[in-house]
Order: structure tokens, then C-alpha cells, then sequence
């Protein structure tokens, strides 16, 4: 069943936490989907004030537990350093609050379970931003795949690839995993790789082995750096289907090059984030590009596309439509293909089976 991202029922007063590039993105996205922009908080009082300045936040409030507490708040968006997610998460849901926290959702397993189980049991809504999902050419290639279109599915290949952090000197929160996490490239644009890679599928890594390299482990302003440049992974999903993936921080030239292609025994499906109104259909015979196209994709791709063809979407697009989405759920919707705390879990216990792997050089069975 899907319900139009356009069509939120009731305004949700958004509380946001953080004032950095996705507390922008986030509260862009609100606003987009009617959202009551009714607060911020960040990591001091002139943080928060700052933030909700220049976002347009109104409410700055003094602490996180200030804001969480307070009831004109409805939903907290929770766009802070990673170590920080787990607690404030918490704090929200005991509180009664819907909560979109940014992946990863923990750096623990443990906390990622409880988060989700506390979520569960206290009825309330959660959604971990896996935004890739809502391109609509990615939701024409997992409504390909489920009608058969592929036929039975063999290999599947994905990478995502960025250079910001490629100079020795370039550097970043994410390096020190005090703030980051134990991963660094797997838990931050690895877990969307996977993420993707099984929802446009509908199958799941069961086994993995990965091997990781820390290309620099001294950085401008950090030294002993632990955390991983990249990882190259070979795995196999519960199908049978075979796959490699590479996820890299450190590949020159390359700025947010997300892609995924699926290889069935009737055709293969290629879709790249850079370029997310196209979808390439591999056949033996010939092969095509289909651009997006309203009038002449399937219902759930047709209902993200807000603009009609030959009009381009991109990152924030996707962005208002999780956001949309989200909400919508909130409002008793039950929208197609919202990734929740379950799956932010997901990625958690497939970025910890990655970590294993490479430590230990061996193949790791991933948990459900
Ligand atoms: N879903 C996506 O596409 C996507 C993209 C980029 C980043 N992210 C995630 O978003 C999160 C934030 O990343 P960013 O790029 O916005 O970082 P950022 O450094 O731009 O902003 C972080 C903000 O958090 C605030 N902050 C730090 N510690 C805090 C604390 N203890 N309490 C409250 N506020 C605190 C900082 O003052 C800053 O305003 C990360 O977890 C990252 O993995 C997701």
C-alpha cells in the first residue's frame, strides 16, 4: 500500500539535534513535507541558538534533555556525531517522541537492539535515513526485480566511492572512532551500499569477508587513526547469488559515487546515485537507459517523482521524500519502503560482521 508523500494529515512539530550539514538537509526536508520547524539543540546553548538562526529552527534550547522533554516537540531529528545517536535516541523515546536518527544508529550492537526494542514497545515511530531508496529509479529497479524482469538473480556488484578524505591532511570527526565508531567508511557510506543493494534486491548478505586498509593513520589533527579508509568485500546473499562490494573514503576523482548492479539469468539492473533519473536494463541482446519518466514507470517510483521528466531530481529530492514518508507513517500512513530502527539495526550487525571479517581474515555469518 503506499500513501502520497505530498499528503501529510497533520502538522508534526520537528525538534532537531545538531547544526551541521544534516540538520540543514533535515530541516530543508521538514519544511518540504509541511513539518513545523519548532526547535534545535546542539552541543552548547550558542550552538543550538546558532543553528536555529540559520535553519530557521525558532525554539534554540538549551540542552538536548531540555528539548526532548518539552511538549511542543513531536518527532526529533537526531543529526549529531555518531557516538552520540544511542543516548540521545533513547532520551527521545522514553519521552514519548517519534525519533529519525541518522545512521548509523549506534556504534554498538547492543545499543541498537535496545533502541529498537524500545521503540517497539513504546508504539512510537523510527526511521534511520537510508535516502538512497527514494530515487525513484531505484524503487523502478527493485519494482523490476520483484516483478521477475531480471529473472533469477546470480551476482550482484556495488561500490560507493568518495574522495574527501583522499589528501594525507584531509580530516574530519569521522577519522577518531571516540566520536565516529569503530568503523569508519563501512558504518558511514558502506551500511547505505548495503542498505540499498537489499532493498533494490529483496535478498540479504548471509556470509561476508572483508578486508580493510587505514591508507593514513595520521591525519591534520589526529594521530593513531584506527578507523578504516576502505573495505573490499566478497558476499554471498541467502538466494545463493554471489556478490563484491567497495567502499572507499580515498578514491580521487570519485565524490559520491554510489552504485549497484544486479545480474540476473534473464537481464541486469544498474543504478548510480550520481545520475539517479537514469536506470540502465542489461540484456544480451540490447541493452537500454531508461530515463525517469512519471507517465511510464511503476506506481511507487511514480509517486517520488515530484517534478515530471526531463526535469532533474537529486539528494535533497530523496531527502523531502524519506522525510514525507516518515511523516506520513507518523500520521497512520503506512508509506512503501520506509527504512526503520530494524533496519538501521540491519546495517549495525552487518557493519560488525565487516569489522570481524577483517580483523580475523575470515568469512563471517551475517545475523538476521
Ligand atoms: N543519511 C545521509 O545521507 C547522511 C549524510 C551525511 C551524514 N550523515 C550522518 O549525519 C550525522 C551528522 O553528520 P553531519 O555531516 O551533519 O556532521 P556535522 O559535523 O556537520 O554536524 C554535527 C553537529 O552536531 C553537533 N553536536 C556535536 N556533538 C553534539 C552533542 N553531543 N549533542 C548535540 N549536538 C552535538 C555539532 O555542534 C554539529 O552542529 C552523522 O551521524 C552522519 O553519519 C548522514
Amino acid at each position: 500500500m503506499t500513501t502520497d508523500v505530498t499528503a501529510p494529515t497533520r502538522t508534526l512539530r520537528a525538534g532537531f539535534v545538531g547544526g551541521g550539514f544534516m540538520a540543514a538537509v533535515h530541516s530543508r526536508a521538514s519544511r518540504a513535507a509541511g513539518g513545523g520547524l519548532a526547535g534545535g539543540a546542539s552541543s552548547s546553548p550558542e550552538r543550538a541558538r546558532s543553528a536555529a538562526d540559520r535553519l530557521g529552527l525558532g525554539v534554540a534550547f538549551d540542552s538536548v534533555d531540555e528539548m526532548v522533554a518539552s511538549p511542543d516537540i513531536d518527532v526529533v531529528h537526531i543529526c549529531t556525531p555518531n557516538v552520540t545517536h544511542a543516548a540521545i535516541a533513547r532520551a527521545a523515546l522514553e519521552a514519548g517522541k517519534h525519533v529519525i536518527c541518522e545512521k548509523p544508529l549506534a556504534t554498538t550492537r547492543a545499543d541498537a537492539e535496545e533502541l529498537t526494542e524500545l521503540a517497539a514497545s513504546r508504539g512510537l515511530v523510527t526511521a534511520v535515513p537510508f535516502v538512497y531508496r527514494f530515487h525513484p529509479m531505484a524503487r523502478e529497479a527493485r519494482a523490476r526485480v520483484a516483478a521477475g524482469e531480471i529473472g533469477r538473480l546470480i551476482s550482484v556488484q556495488g561500490a560507493y566511492l568518495q574522495d574527501w578524505l583522499a589528501a594525507p591532511l584531509d580530516d574530519d570527526w569521522r577519522v577518531d572512532s571516540a566520536l565516529g565508531g569503530p568503523s569508519r567508511a563501512f558504518a558511514d557510506i558502506g551500511s547505505h551500499l548495503v542498505d540499498l543493494m537489499e532493498f533494490v534486491s529483496g535478498d540479504r548478505i548471509v556470509r561476508l569477508n572483508a578486508s580493510s586498509r587505514t591508507v593514513y593513520e595520521a591525519r591534520a589533527t589526529h594521530d593513531d587513526i584506527a578507523t578504516e579508509d576502505l573495505v573490499a568485500l566478497v558476499v554471498e546473499l541467502g538466494s545463493g547469488a554471489v556478490g563484491t562490494l567497495l567502499v572507499s573514503q580515498v578514491a580521487p576523482g570519485r565524490k559520491n559515487a554510489l552504485s549497484i548492479e544486479l545480474a540476473g539469468s534473464d537481464a541486469s539492473v544498474r543504478f548510480e546515485q550520481e545520475r539517479p533519473d537514469t536506470l540502465w536494463v542489461g540484456r544480451v541482446g540490447m541493452s537500454t537507459t531508461i530515463e525517469r519518466d512519471p507517465a511510464r514507470i511503476s506506481h511507487d517510483a511514480a509517486r517520488l517523482s515530484v517534478v515530471p521528466a526531463g526535469h532533474p531530481m537529486g539528494y535533497q529530492d530523496a531527502f523531502n521524500a524519506f522525510v514525507a514518508d516518515a511523516y506520513a507513517t507518523i500520521n497512520g500512513g503506512s508509506p512503501e519502503g520506509l527504512p526503520r530502527f530494524e533496519d538501521g539495526l540491519r546495517a549495525v550487525r552487518v557493519t560488525e560482521a565487516v569489522l570481524d571479517s577483517a580483523a580475523s581474515g575470515d568469512w563471517v555469518e551475517v545475523s538476521a
